[in-house]
């Protein structure tokens, strides 16, 4: 089959990279891709967010399958464009995007489905903000209701710093809202799960680092780096989320007539009274993907076909290599606030050669010198897989010091506490 892949991030380029090695995938495209997607498969320009323009390629290429990587285009109704087409699309509708569209979309879904998540209210006026805000106490947590990019939830201790976001979400629109969250402590998973709408086929978790710096410091960010599968986690979690939040808020979005099929990403917190839902997306997660994907040995392409094509339920389970991945995320000087771009890469080669290791592009692009340089904020997802957590993470960070990116920066402590902690793992 021939497969378009929509986006630019690394995380399609590691479902590239797992696309090439499924026997029944004959070719891919990408559009628009980006330096590292170029050397390996056929690239083409397109406006992504442009759901006709997807649709128009997707007909153009006679693609038998259409894989959606981010969240705006699936938003914007892609998957609709290119479905209205008769082509298979692993992607959900722009209405079952809502989940990840809209933060008060998904808490009544949730509500409907008796998901566990944290208490929460809607509020469309600074009055009703300052009432949630005194309901729930410190630590505040402010969250615009719509796609933000990463840059819409504020959590913090200081109540104006927490009403002043809310300002600024409220003042995009007379139709703005925000959702004022309870505080959830614990640790975070995130758990993927592929699904045609009916079938729920849930992948190994893993865990995200969001702050830009070690320890947890510095500004939110899309992702500095994952690793999976988690050697701490319980042996019954992803059933227990797959019973408890996965599959009845597929049956309760099949109920309300707008089935979702693709994947669905539950961000969750480990607190000490169980599981709860902080977000779903649509989408796979980046860099998660690059983590997730590194251990699994069922071929991809059938999964995603079968699931566009609502035909999970007869394929057999999925298998797993053993072992771990680690993905370490490289990004430019002055990510996340004001990406330099522009400079020249170097190593690629050489840090591509260490043993279990792939390097994913995410932000880069040829120069007219011929030369691979940054192009984005996140510019690279250097991803290795081992026997154990502590031979990924070695493997991973010995590539990483092999790249030369001026003023770039990584974090060092990806899935360090989770290698020293486990036990064989
Ligand atoms: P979201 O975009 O909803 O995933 O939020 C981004 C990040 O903010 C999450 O990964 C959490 O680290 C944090 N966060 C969101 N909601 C909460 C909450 N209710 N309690 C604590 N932290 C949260
Ligand atoms: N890694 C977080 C996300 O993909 O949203």
């Amino acid at each position: 089959m021939k497969v378009l892949v929509i986006g630019a991030g690394a995380r399609e380029h590691a479902i590239i990279d797992s696309l090439l090695a499924d026997a029944s995938v004959t070719s891919v495209i990408a559009a628009p891709g980006n330096a590292g997607m170029a050397a390996v498969v056929e690239t083409r320009p397109i406006d992504v967010n442009d759901p006709e323009a997807v649709g128009a390629l997707a007909a153009d290429l006679t693609a038998d399958l259409v894989v959606i990587g981010p969240e705006v285009p699936l938003v914007a109704g892609a998957a609709d464009a290119v479905r209205s087409r008769g082509i298979a699309c692993f992607g959900p509708s722009a209405e079952a995007a809502q989940l990840e569209g809209s933060k008060a979309f998904a808490k009544q879904v949730m509500a409907e489905a008796d998901v566990p998540t944290a208490m929460s209210y809607v509020c469309s006026s600074v009055e009703q903000v300052e009432d949630a805000l005194g309901q729930f106490g410190s630590p505040y947590v402010v969250k615009d209701d719509g796609l933000a990019a990463g840059k819409g939830v504020v959590v913090t201790s200081d109540r104006d710093a927490a009403v002043a976001h809310a300002r600024e979400c409220l003042a995009k629109g007379s139709d703005a809202r925000v959702v004022i969250e309870e505080f959830l402590d614990g640790p975070e998973v995130s758990l993927f799960a592929i699904t045609d709408g009916v079938t729920v086929l849930p992948l190994q978790p893993a865990q995200d680092f969001k702050r830009a710096g070690d320890g947890d410091s510095g500004p939110n960010t899309g992702g500095m780096g994952a690793y999976s599968p988690l050697p701490w986690a319980p042996s019954g979690l992803v059933a227990d989320i797959t019973e408890r939040v996965l599959q009845p808020m597929v049956d309760a979005m099949r109920r309300r007539g707008t089935p979702f099929s693709g994947l669905l990403y539950a961000g969750l917190a480990m607190t000490s009274r169980g599981v709860r839902v902080i977000e779903f997306n649509a989408r796979f997660g980046d860099p998660e993907t690059q983590v997730v994907l590194a251990n699994l040995r069922t071929p991809l392409g059938q999964v995603l076909l079968a699931a566009a094509q609502g035909k999970l339920a007869d394929l057999p389970p999925l298998t797993w290599e053993p072992g771990f991945a680690v993905t370490v995320v490289v990004a430019s000087e002055g990510y996340p606030a004001s990406p330099r771009t522009g400079d020249a890469i170097t190593g690629l080669a050489d840090a591509a050669d260490v043993a279990g290791v792939k390097v994913f592009h995410a932000g880069t692009t040829i120069r007219d010198d011929g030369a691979v340089a940054s192009a984005g904020g996140r510019v690279l997802s250097v991803t290795a897989h081992g026997e154990s957590l502590a031979q990924a993470r070695e493997r991973a960070y010995v590539a990483v010091d092999l790249i030369s990116l001026e003023g770039s920066h990584h974090r060092r402590d990806i899935a360090e506490q989770a290698a020293a902690d486990s036990v064989g793992g």
